[in-house]
């Protein structure tokens, strides 16, 4: 039997659904990560861990970046997004597995480059030893970068007190009910800081930066944010006469509205492992 780090054995990801690597694969941009993995320092020839790796486009770009020589190892415990990448993007130098990054990792030996992306938002409670755990996998001197998003979905200007208030009790029940960090993204300095890395460097830019006409990948990444996140957490919308098809529509009028201003900050942080630690 699988031995469990982390104490859960439930794929709690609010996330998920049966379209969710189309989601993934659609509104990664490659060269948006090409340029994060560039910043953290990725490097011909190394050996790259991606944890979850949703529909595999990340691993396939930090493939590329680590060639000559390199190979990738894409980890989902997602079957679904794990048969995705499996068949979209395996090739000599990259497979995929489907396991929980919390699990025990001990049979893939260790990573020069272990990159986390978008993964620690969803374990408020846990991000922290999650981060201890794959450390153990990163050989000394070894690069972990970690990314991901803060004061999530909470900078939408142009809402009306409706939305306003329906999206920060959403928010709220989404820690206490989903385990969902919406402020994952300032913590990640604290962990390297914690575990004692060396060389470590913080970047902030804009994700979700949108303003005038929506294009159709967005509009079908915030449907699908909306359409699946939103009713798992168990909100009774009552600004909306407890339905959430109303509340759905008015905010998808909102997110099409050109005048809306809508931004995340997503945080880069990088650093390396102590040879003597
Ligand atoms: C928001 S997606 C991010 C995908 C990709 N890293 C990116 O940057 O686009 C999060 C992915 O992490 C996966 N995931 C969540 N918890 C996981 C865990 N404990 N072990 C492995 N995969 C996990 C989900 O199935 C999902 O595909």
């Amino acid at each position: 039997m699988k031995k469990q780090t982390q104490g859960k054995t439930k794929n709690h990801y609010l996330m998920e659904s049966q379209e969710e690597s189309i989601r993934l694969d659609q509104k990664t941009d490659p060269l948006v990560v090409e340029k994060q993995a560039r910043w953290a320092g990725i490097q011909p020839g190394m050996r790259i861990a991606d944890l979850g790796c949703g529909s595999g486009k990340t691993t396939q770009v930090l493939y590329s970046l680590a060639q000559p020589g390199g190979e990738a190892v894409g980890l989902d415990f997602a079957p679904n997004r794990y048969e995705f990448a499996q068949s979209h993007y395996t090739k000599p130098g990259v497979r995929f597995l489907c396991r929980d990054v919390r699990d025990s990792l001990d049979d893939l030996g260790t990573f020069d480059f272990i990159w986390v992306r978008f993964l620690l938002e969803y374990y408020l409670s846990s991000s922290l030893k999650i981060v201890q755990h794959i450390s153990k996998y990163l050989k000394p001197g070894g690069t972990l970068c970690l990314i991901d998003l803060d004061h999530n979905s909470l900078n939408h200007y142009g809402l009306s007190e409706k939305l306003e208030k329906s999206l920060k009790d959403l928010t709220a029940l989404s820690q206490e009910k989903a385990d969902f960090d919406p402020w994952v993204g300032r913590k990640l300095y604290s962990f390297f800081y914690d575990l004692g890395y060396e060389k470590i460097s913080v970047d902030v830019s804009a994700h979700h930066l949108i303003y005038g006409p929506l294009n159709e990948m967005e509009a079908f990444n915030w449907v699908k944010k909306s359409e699946v996140g939103l009713p798992k957490l168990g909100y009774d919308f009552p600004a909306y006469q407890g339905s959430f098809n109303k509340f759905h529509k008015e905010f998808m009028e909102y997110i099409r509205n050109p005048r809306r201003f809508i931004y995340t900050p997503v945080i880069a942080c990088r650093g390396i492992k102590p040879v003597y630690g």
